[in-house]
């Protein structure tokens, strides 16, 4: 059963063939961080207007890596939200025309469920290439964590129907946000986690202790614009702002500098500074995301999305996992980010339950998801 499925609810336009939920025959994504990087983050009307462009021709691809005629699928799943109303559209429209013109039924997916099937598919796929890894089991606890979201889920399955619970959700800023923002505010570029994740290696975590971000109410939910913030006043007004500003022309004149590059151009303040901001983040994911587990009495954990990408934060997982009995499932960096084999993946199990859409199906920013 080949499903295409179709991804633009932000800055990526993916398109990919899954074959039965469970082996992706291609996966093609036109990124557009060359457009946004020289204004620090995403331009809404311009990544519309890249989705435009790029759409037609990654679907093309698609099909023509997988080596499949768009006749020959079984289905359509379009990302439907939540993300950027005019970069969602672009997709679903696509979506749905390809699938009316065919005659094709067309599920929409959420983006978030996407991110979870990324975990179950990739599971699957190693599996059956005989590696020797644990099952992704559920029930599970998910951390969704990106640059648009930061949630914990409860994932359960019944008879190939899936069900979500949240059980937390970011309050202010997601977790790459975090990121993104005290990256452009180091004038370090866009996306700012890669470049937060490599620099922090040569600075010291241990520098600045931010605390424990502490949340009243539900304990399993996160904010994050306290920690950005504490790192505003660490620069603003103190040597770190000018080198700061120094760095941003540099970078924006010799176009895309080598991390070795930037490394030498970012002082030991500044580093232990960075090193410091990611633990805090990565500290506070683990620890929430192992407290919803326990709360939930279950063993799986499953971590996608974007910030998945973080080196330090799959090494606390990959910690917790050994001393504390929990099985932690993390896809590779290119299953984690935007994709659409994760949109094809969770669109797998939608056609097959009869959970069709019909021409009403619209592209919305936001979707109650597991509530
Ligand atoms: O899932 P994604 O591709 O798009 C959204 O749905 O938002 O995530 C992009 C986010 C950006 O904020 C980016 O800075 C962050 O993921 N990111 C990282 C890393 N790689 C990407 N954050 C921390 N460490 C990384 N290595
Ligand atoms: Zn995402």
């Amino acid at each position: 059963m080949l499903v295409l499925g179709i991804e633009s609810s932000c800055d990526e336009t993916a398109a990919a063939i899954v074959a039965d939920g469970a082996e992706i025959l291609s996966s093609v994504v036109a990124s557009q961080i060359p457009t946004h990087e020289k204004y620090g983050g995403i331009v809404p009307e311009l990544a519309s207007r890249e989705h435009l462009r790029n759409i037609e021709k990654v679907v093309d691809e698609a099909c023509r890596r997988a080596q499949v005629r768009i006749q020959d699928l079984a289905g359509i799943a379009v990302t439907e939200g939540p993300g950027l109303i005019g970069s969602l559209l672009v997709g679903l429209v696509y979506g749905k025309a390809l699938a009316l013109s065919l005659a094709k039924p067309l599920v929409g997916v959420n983006h978030l469920e996407g991110h979870i099937h990324a975990v179950l598919l990739e599971n699957r796929i190693a599996r059956a290439g005989g590696k020797p890894v644990e099952e992704a089991g559920l029930p599970a606890v998910a951390l969704v964590v990106s640059g648009g979201h930061t949630s914990l889920f409860l994932v359960e399955e019944s008879c190939g129907s899936f069900s979500y619970k949240r059980l937390g959700r970011t309050r202010d800023d997601a977790a790459g946000e975090a990121f993104d923002k005290v990256a452009r505010l180091l004038g370090l570029g866009y996306p700012g986690g890669p470049v937060i994740d490599q620099l922090a290696r040569a600075g010291n975590a241990a520098a600045i202790d931010f605390g424990h971000i502490k949340m009243k109410g539900n304990s399993l939910d996160f904010s994050f614009s306290g920690l950005k913030t504490a790192v505003l006043y660490r620069v603003r007004g103190t040597p770190l702002a000018a080198e700061s500003e120094e760095r941003r022309v540099w970078r924006n004149a010799c176009g895309k500098p080598t991390p070795d590059d930037l490394r030498a151009h970012c002082s030991g303040e500044t580093l232990d500074l960075i090193a410091s901001f990611q633990s805090a983040v990565v500290r506070d994911l683990v620890e929430r995301t192992l407290a919803a587990a326990d709360a939930m009495r279950v063993d799986s954990i499953f971590v996608s999305g974007g910030v998945a990408c973080n080196s330090l934060l799959r090494a606390r997982f990959r910690e917790a996992s050994r001393a504390q009995g929990f099985r932690v499932h993390i896809p590779s960096t290119v299953l984690s980010t935007d994709n659409a084999a994760m949109i094809a993946a969770a669109g797998y199990y939608k056609l097959q339950a009869g959970q069709l859409a019909d021409a009403t199906l619209a592209a919305r920013a936001s979707i109650p998801f597991g509530v």
